[in-house]
């Protein structure tokens, strides 16, 4: 049986088609390998949003050229962005490359290998389903969680973007917005949910703009029919909500602040299944670049929608992305920005450089803001925000969070450290002296006794740890029996935005 290895570059929604991707190839019959040395197909997942990021799979696939030579029959697929970006030029300039793929044509890539074992030239499918879209489901393992055991798992609503910010190369690597069936998602959640998966993320380039294709959903209360930024986005969350009751976390990335609309601002405050924490990128904090970016608000309209929003949720947290130096982007422009930063009190914050992309409207405008500039202002971008983060984590200890488990700690050992997982608002928080328990997947409560940089240390409540089940143990005192009775999690190796 061949065997294959999947390495994931980017952004969630590739993490997601990576899993779609290992279950369309165990379908066909293959068996995931322990690491590419083992592989007999090696599918690199790309990324292109930043020239970096399409820079590290050009350096992947020249190493990966003697992993190539060293057996006559391997093969090497390039899919995701850059897959789409480039398409048959990749075959051209990368011999080593033998199957381009695009997101959209993940279902395809079996029958692709297929052609390529029978003596197939090398081949790239790069098209777009517009007309008939696809959505990959999960097949959920009853009782283990989506991914193997973890919790949380990923459910794509729609994909595509029709906004054109002008820096971003989305619109044209992953086309047009399209809708997923309101159904087909409360389906799948509902199926994830049995299965023991507790939180979900929902998915899309603008999670937020969602309109049912169905047109099922009822108009969601505070929406109106005459604001052009509505969405039937809170009407999906709603319905959600209602179906799957089971579901202990709804979350949703990454939405834009256009569909920050009333009837959203109303869901988060309704709905309890929706935690206090909302990623809602901003790019700038001056109106005269976010003209320039195309991003259709200016920073008073975000800062009066997020401000609604936290009234609404107190306690509510923000996270943000934010670019540094896009064209014309002066001292001034860049001040406005940090004071954004400042106002709006992100406790986390992505910040990239700007990076010229292909086929961007930006690519008409001179990138005059100097690398060392660029990396300055990066860095004082940072220092506010890990101010605001380091003075939001202290202000913790000593309160009670509610934790979901999602893993166990990678620096087990220390301290007697074992569990991790997040807070509603989506805080890291490690739980110590709790080793004797199987907490994975639970949602616990915890009392927080210390701060890290960027994440809290913290020790169970007497109630959840008398809730608490014991681990099972298969061989007495066996820590491996342990292990083995849940499936091990699949990790997928995933080389995330490093910030620049
Ligand atoms: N240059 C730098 N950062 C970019 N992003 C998107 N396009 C670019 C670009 N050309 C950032 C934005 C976006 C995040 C996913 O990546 O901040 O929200």
């Amino acid at each position: 049986m061949p065997r294959y290895a999947i390495t994931t570059f980017g952004c969630q929604m590739n993490v997601h088609d990576s899993e779609r991707m290992h279950d369309v190839l165990r379908r066909a019959g293959y068996t995931e390998a322990g690491g590419p040395d083992e592989a007999d197909v090696l599918v690199l997942n790309t990324c292109s949003v930043r020239e970096k990021a399409e820079q590290k799979l050009r350096s992947e696939v020249g190493r990966l050229a003697r992993w190539k030579r060293e057996r006559g029959d391997r093969v090497l697929v390039v899919a995701g962005c850059v897959a789409q970006q480039e398409g048959e030029r990749l075959l051209k300039q990368m011999r080593a490359i033998d199957v381009v793929v695009g997101p959209d044509n993940i279902p395809e890539l079996p029958g692709l290998l297929g052609d390529l074992a029978l003596g197939g030239l090398p081949v790239a499918r790069t098209v777009f389903d517009v007309d008939a879209p696809r959505f990959l489901m999960a097949s959920p393992t009853p009782g283990a969680g989506a991914q193997g055991g973890a919790p949380a798992a990923f459910v794509t609503i729609m994909k595509g973007c029709d906004e054109r910010c002008s820096f971003c190369i989305v619109p044209y690597t992953r086309g047009p917005e399209r809708y997923r069936p309101s159904d087909e998602i409360v389906a799948e959640i509902a199926a994830l949910v049995a299965a023991g998966v507790r939180e979900i993320t929902l998915l899309g380039q603008t999670v937020n703009s969602y309109r049912d294709p169905l047109g099922a959903l009822p108009r969601a209360p505070g929406a109106s029919a005459d604001d052009p930024d509505e969405s039937e986005f809170a009407a999906l969350l709603r319905r959600i909500a209602e179906r799957v009751p089971g579901l202990a976390r709804l979350r949703y990335t990454s939405p834009h602040p256009r569909h920050l609309t009333p009837s959203l601002i109303r869901a988060h405050a309704e709905l309890a299944v929706l935690p206090r924490h909302v990623h809602l990128p901003v790019q700038s904090g001056s109106d005269r670049i976010l003209r320039r970016m195309i991003r259709r608000y200016t920073r008073a309209e975000y800062v009066a929608r997020t401000r609604a929003l936290v009234e609404a949720v107190p306690g509510l947290t923000l996270s943000t992305d934010i670019i540094v130096g896009f064209p014309g982007e002066t001292e001034d422009d860049f001040a406005a920005t940090l004071s954004l930063v400042r106002e709006v009190g992100y406790k986390g914050l992505f910040g990239f450089k700007y990076s010229r992309r292909p086929h961007t409207p930006a690519l008409k405008l001179p990138d005059d803001v100097s690398e060392d500039v660029k990396g300055e202002r990066l860095a004082r971008l940072f220092e506010a925000s890990e101010a605001l983060l380091a003075a939001h984590l202290e202000g913790l200890v000593g309160t009670t969070q509610e934790v979901l488990v999602e893993g166990r700690d990678k620096q087990r050992g220390a301290g007697g450290t074992l569990w991790s997982g997040r807070t509603g608002r989506h805080e890291i928080v490690h739980i110590e002296g709790a080793g004797e328990l199987d907490l994975l997947g639970e949602v616990v409560e915890v009392a927080i006794a210390r701060a890290n940089k960027h994440s809290l240390q913290a020790e169970l409540t007497e109630a959840a740890r008398a809730a608490a089940r014991p681990r099972q143990r298969v061989g007495a005192g066996d820590a491996a029996g342990a292990e083995a009775a849940r499936p091990a999690r699949r990790v997928l190796p995933v080389i995330a935005a490093e910030g620049g």
